[in-house]
């Protein structure tokens, strides 16, 4: 019911619409209207009453609600089903309990908050309320658990394109899924999988995006390495007309991936990294090599071009630009 007064509404946004108007189309009383009028506000949602006029949409709060995600949202699959929360531990985490528990490929756990949330390597990943976007998908690709990186470094693809279209700002690809602009960090992407030896039974790809915080919201150890798209762009961004587009950008790009195969998505890959032709560092657990980061192979693997000579591939591992 909620859901269906704020789209009247919404469909209403020039002008007021008449407590009986809404009492008519959805055939309730007037006290249930108000009743709701009153949770949207406490929602956020401003909502102007006059005596004689009605109510009017006066302003929509900047939160990830379902209802408001779906609004205006492109896709097919991606999406359609979501999870919210206020505040979470870590998306992945939840989104791989749902997994378990058998839901739908393309179902989509998204959070105001995360207080525990991981990154690669053992890291930690935490996102302040209302300021970033912590989000997981549920995949279900009918691919072998050796082909699940290409969904990795198919994301950087879809969440960089959606940035740029979104606020202008160009984040650069670290490989193999880092998203950096001048050198700091705005999204991490991090994919867990449920699978066996031949077969991937789910996939998580989990993205947590800095959108609108301020240097100060970084604990300071993180402040030369990480940034927003507040601080980079000069002004605050709707996180949800920003997750829509990601999960528009994810769509068309996984369709993509699974129609035509890793090629066309390496390739854009390769025109947005910055991390080939260049020294870099690459450290996996318990070592680390110095050397030119010559090329990306079709599997995704980075070669490195050793001191001596020698091209070392590597599946995983962390990446540091070194100057040239
Ligand atoms: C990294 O760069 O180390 C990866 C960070 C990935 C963070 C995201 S935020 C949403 C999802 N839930 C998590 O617990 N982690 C990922």
């Amino acid at each position: 019911m909620k859901e269906a007064i704020l789209r009247l509404l919404k469909e209403s946004r020039s002008g007021y619409i008449s407590g009986e108007d809404i009492c008519k189309s959805l055939d309730v009383s007037r006290t249930a209207v108000w009743k709701h009028i009153q949770t949207l506000r406490e929602s956020g949602y401003e909502i102007d009453a006059r005596p004689r006029s009605g109510y009017m949409l006066a302003g929509i709060p900047d939160r990830l609600f379902p209802e408001e995600i779906r609004d205006g949202l492109s896709t097919r699959i991606l999406g359609r089903e979501i999870y919210y929360c206020d505040s979470i531990s870590s998306t992945n985490d939840l989104a791989k309990e749902l997994a378990r528990q058998g839901a739908g490929g393309g179902s989509l756990v998204v959070a105001e908050e995360q207080v525990g949330g991981k990154g690669r390597l053992g890291r930690q990943w935490h996102l302040p309320k209302y300021k970033g976007i912590p989000f997981s998908l549920i995949l279900r690709p009918p691919v072998e658990p050796s082909e699940a990186s290409q969904v990795t470094m198919m994301t950087a693809v879809a969440i960089a394109s959606a940035i740029k279209d979104e606020s202008g700002v160009a984040a650069g690809i670290k490989w193999p899924n880092d998203l950096l602009v001048d050198g700091k960090k705005i999204c991490g992407i991090l994919t867990e999988l449920g699978a066996e030896m031949e077969r991937i039974n789910y996939l998580v790809m989990g993205a947590g995006i800095n959108v609108n915080q301020d240097e100060n919201d970084f604990p300071e150890e993180f402040r030369n390495t990480a940034t927003s798209l507040k601080i980079e762009a000069g002004k605050a961004l709707p996180r949800v007309g920003l997750l829509r587009a990601c999960l528009a950008e994810f769509e068309r790009w996984y369709d993509v991936w699974l129609t035509r195969g890793f090629s066309p998505v390496l390739d854009k890959w390769k025109e947005m990294t910055v991390s080939l032709n260049r020294p870099v560092r690459i450290s996996t657990l318990n070592q680390s090599w110095e050397g030119w980061a010559e090329d990306v192979d079709e599997d995704g693997a980075l070669l490195l071009r050793l001191p001596n000579g020698d091209i070392q591939r590597f599946v995983s591992g962390e990446v540091t630009l070194r100057l040239a």
